[in-house]
């Protein structure tokens, strides 16, 4: 079964739905496996803009089934919004999406912890979440006494659990507060509500992963859709400043429950530069006229929050660690368009911590924070390159610096994107890796 990953290698916002979007008439199912609400991905098809979050980008090809697997955190009231949007603008949907239902509900009171209790961490800074409930959600999920899943919904003793869970997040929530009052969430409001929902996306609910074991005894094509970036990894990203799902490579297994044996090609998703949302550290970061370069000729501010990202150079030690950890066979280099008009690029190519030089992205976030990232400088190029359609299009510089990103994370680039339309992508046929 030929079984494709699209996971991104940075901090996230890395193009991979338009990548997704792109693959998805390869395959027979598209699958959302870890993340929530909190992801945002911009597919341009003509003259149309889709901005998901929650739904596969593959939902705009008829021909394919989409599915949000058992890994993801879902919001019910979020994602029934973002059906209505696809409907009002006649994409079918009916038949073909199926969510878990074994995936944790996202209720009030997430939300409501997501913004009281994003406050520093033990260093200090925020972690600057979207506040969309995903990490009280997979905090529960992960406690077990207090999660809901989609599947209890439809349980005759719902009333009695959400009664239940109420009670106790009522304390969390007063004592959040530091005493003052704050007003109580009702027990029986919030499950009429959800039960509402839950009648509504009934017919889209379903055992996802007995649904993909069959798919893949079927010998069907599945692509799997990563949300956010491997840098973000809760397990082996910039801890704490990540996500609290494993949005590297590593999650798919568990996420979606298909066995990483039947996973047959990882494409790596990067930009041609860097970008970060939130808190945590970030060698490259260009907090300078070059930064807000990037941010503007990047439209650099988030999908979900609207905030302005962080922008950076290219930082090899960070895509090479996790082009290794999520398994990469080759690299889709997206918004190469974006460094068109700079004289000089640079590329980290290793960081100085305390005067010691490596190629190892350090495991500690302390010691992120001390790396002070050892650029080279490349030629940059002037030539808009919008309307290139080869690698051949491009201008020399341009291609000498895919090679130098190629080489210095030891992958090669399959995929490059020059613009946000489906047609401004080039399907490189050299490989510029050759080890
Ligand atoms: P959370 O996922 O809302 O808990 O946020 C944790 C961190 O991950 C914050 O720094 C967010 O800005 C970041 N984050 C979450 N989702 C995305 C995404 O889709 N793109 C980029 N950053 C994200």
């Amino acid at each position: 079964m030929p079984g494709t990953c699209v996971i991104g290698l940075q901090w996230g916002d890395e193009a991979k739905g338009k990548l997704v979007d792109l693959l998805t008439l390869d395959h027979d199912l598209v699958v959302r496996y870890q993340g929530g609400a909190n992801a945002g991905h911009t597919v341009v098809a003509g003259e149309n803009t889709y901005k998901l979050s929650l739904i596969p980008s593959g939902i705009l090809t008829p021909s394919v089934r989409c599915v949000i697997a058992g890994g993801v955190v879902i919001n019910p009231p979020a994602c029934l919004q973002e059906i209505d949007g696809l409907v009002s603008r006649g994409i079918r949907v009916a038949d073909n999406l199926l969510i878990s239902d074994r995936a944790h509900v996202i209720f009030p009171w997430h939300m409501a912890e997501d913004r009281s209790l994003d406050e520093s961490t033990s260093d200090g800074e925020n972690i600057g979440t979207t506040q969309r409930g995903i990490g009280p959600c997979y905090r529960d999920k992960v406690g077990r006494s207090y999660a809901i899943r989609l599947g209890d919904l439809y349980r005759n003793d719902i009333g009695q659990r959400i009664e239940h869970v109420v009670t106790a997040k009522n304390r969390v929530i007063a004592s959040m507060h530091g005493g003052e009052q704050a007003e109580p969430l009702d027990a029986k409001t919030i499950c009429a509500d959800y039960l509402g929902y839950a009648e509504r996306l009934k017919p889209y609910v379903a055992d996802s992963t007995a649904l993909l074991l069959d798919a893949v005894d079927a010998d069907q094509r599945i692509l799997f859709e990563g949300a956010q970036g491997a840098l973000l990894d809760v397990d082996h990203g910039t801890f704490p400043y990540v996500t609290s799902s494993n949005s590297s490579g590593v999650g798919v297994s568990s996420g979606s429950g298909v066995p990483g044996r039947f996973i047959d090609k990882v494409l790596g998703v990067v930009k041609a530069y860097c970008t970060r949302v939130g808190g945590g550290p970030f060698p490259t970061e260009q907090s300078n006229d070059i930064g807000q370069r990037l941010r503007d000729r990047g439209n650099e501010y988030g999908t979900v929050t609207k905030r302005p990202r962080r922008c950076g150079w290219f930082d090899a030690v960070a895509a090479r660690y996790t082009a290794r950890l999520s398994g990469v066979d080759s690299l889709a280099v997206m918004l190469l368009d974006v460094l068109s008009g700079m004289d000089e690029l640079s590329i980290c190519t290793a960081y100085e911590i305390d005067g010691q030089r490596t190629t190892n992205f350090p495991s500690h976030v302390d010691d992120l924070r001390r790396a002070v990232p050892v650029f080279e400088t490349v030629p940059g190029w002037q030539a808009e390159i919008t309307a290139a359609r080869s690698i051949d299009d491009l201008p020399d510089a341009a291609r000498g610096y895919l090679d130098r990103i190629s080489e210095l994370v030891g992958r090669p680039v399959e995929v490059v994107s020059v613009g946000p339309d489906r047609e401004q992508t080039i399907f490189a046929s050299r490989a510029a890796h050759t080890s």
